[in-house]
């Protein structure tokens, strides 16, 4: 694999992405789940962040510790589904700013189209952190990325559930700069841009639609 792409096959995340795969789920534990392995995998995204030390006072005596550099985050969903990977990530990183990129995939070309767009001010300054659970053909998360970067952001990462190799290659020919995230990289994508296995359309699957 790509130095650039991180697997995080962490066990809880595995089984939790198992349930969230199964047709059987519904729209509230699919939710939940999303939730929770967003807070997992943030855990792992944010490893590289950097710390400085602080002087402080315990109840027993002065001392050193170690501080965020304070470094500011900004987290990016892909809407909709993107969406359902903001609360887990907000709970580990309550200061973050969260811009919106609003695309959908053209049924017949698969060719993103955007229809929203509302960032930070500053995103030039901050960590960004783009999210969307699924990473098929690629065309949604370069194109949320190549508008970040238009827009002045600096460091960007991409975090998602699952991506097809397929995914993967079109977002790192795009952008070489970027580091990807995902928790699993599935088989191929099928006729209509689907993953396989995959598991749906997540947009529907968070919302209840269709
Ligand atoms: C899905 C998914 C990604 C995109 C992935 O969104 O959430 O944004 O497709 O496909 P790609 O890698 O081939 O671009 P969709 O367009 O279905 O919109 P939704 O989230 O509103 O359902
Ligand atoms: N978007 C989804 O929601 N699921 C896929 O499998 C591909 C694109």
């Amino acid at each position: 694999m790509d130095s650039r792409v991180t697997v995080i096959n962490h066990p809880l995340i595995q089984h939790k992405l198992t349930i969230m795969r199964d047709i059987n789920t519904g729209s509230k534990d699919f939710r939940e789940l999303l939730e929770e392995i967003s807070m997992l995998m943030c855990y792992e995204v944010t490893r590289s962040f950097q710390l400085e030390d602080v002087e402080i006072e315990t109840p027993v005596c002065k001392t050193v510790a170690k501080t965020l550099t304070g470094k500011k985050v900004g987290i990016v969903p892909i809407l909709r589904a993107g969406l359902g990977m903001v609360d887990g990530m907000l709970k580990l990183i309550p200061a973050a700013k969260v811009g919106h990129i609003g695309l959908y995939r053209d049924p017949e070309t698969l060719k993103p189209v955007e229809y929203y767009c509302k960032l930070p001010s500053d995103i030039n300054e901050r960590e960004m952190i783009v999210t969307d659970p699924m990473l098929a053909t690629g065309g949604s998360a370069a194109d949320a990325i190549q508008l970040l970067k238009n827009k002045g952001a600096k460091n960007i990462k991409l975090m998602c559930l699952i991506a097809a190799p397929e995914g993967i290659k079109a977002v790192l020919e795009a952008h070489p700069d970027i580091e990807i995230y995902v928790a699993h990289v599935d088989e191929y994508l099928n006729d209509h841009g689907y993953i396989v296995p995959g598991l749906g359309d997540a947009g529907d699957r968070i919302f209840g639609t269709k």
